[in-house]
């Protein structure tokens, strides 16, 4: 057990998807893989482990932004031994080809501070994906035939944004979309030798102001949970 996982030693996998709802951790676990156990429930942030096509996987709950993600994926890595760590969560578009419902793969997670800003002080790191994840889930998209797009996108600290001109700069510079953790997933994969991908899908857009329909969230997140799982064991 450690603070914010109540998991004993060997009930978590190597492979962890890692979605920041831990409802849609629950929901993910039941409808995907088999032999489910709950194996984390302190501060209701849910985490399950089963099989994938024979494998075993956990999904874990990551909560919102790069602190809470950060407290987990710290355990995981530290106390769990998590080897792959693959996050799935929604991302507002940034771009105007960027559509509703279409997967971002992260290949670098830009931010303006993380948690782990205290480690760089004035080195801008840069935080990117596993090449072998990132090939593999490009692979796996298209081979569901998901409209699917490779590239940066931006790690907020905020999601009511009071810097308009912070995306203004972000959508100049080619950034796909916004999201809120990522980049911290990215620098303690890095720190610790993990494998680590972000993949995204659009929500809603900054650009266009639509939204999702709540009946599409549910297909979209079940298309980021196969790309993520094909991912992990191609
Ligand atoms: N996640 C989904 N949509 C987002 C947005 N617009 N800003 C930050 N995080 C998001």
């Amino acid at each position: 057990m450690t603070i914010h996982i109540g998991a004993a030693p060997g009930d978590i996998a190597e492979t962890v998807l890692l979605p920041g709802d831990p409802y849609r951790a629950k929901w993910a676990a039941e409808t995907f893989l088999s032999d489910v156990r709950q194996v984390n429930a302190v501060r209701g942030m849910l985490g399950f482990t089963g099989t994938w096509n024979g494998h075993p996987v956990t999904i874990q709950g990551s909560g919102m932004g790069m602190p809470s993600l950060s407290i987990y994926v710290n355990e995981l890595i530290r106390d769990y031994g998590a080897q792959t760590l693959i996050r799935i969560g929604s991302c507002g578009g940034m771009q105007d080809h960027v559509g509703l419902r279409d997967v971002v793969l992260a290949m670098t997670a830009s931010t303006v501070t993380s948690p782990s800003s205290t480690i760089f002080r004035e080195v801008n790191f840069a935080p990117g994906a596993d090449w072998s994840l990132l090939r593999a889930a490009v692979a796996a998209a298209e081979a569901k035939g998901t409209r699917t797009h490779v590239g940066g996108i931006y790690s907020s600290d905020t999601f009511y944004d009071e810097r308009p001109d912070l995306n203004e700069q972000m959508v100049r510079h080619g950034i796909l979309a916004v999201e809120m953790e990522a980049a911290e997933l990215y620098m303690l994969a890095a720190r610790y030798g993990r494998r680590a991908l972000a993949v995204l899908t659009v929500s809603d857009h900054l650009i266009t102001g639509e939204a999702l329909a709540s009946e599409h969230r549910e297909s979209s997140f079940g298309d980021m949970v196969e790309i993520a799982l094909n991912a992990a064991f191609p």
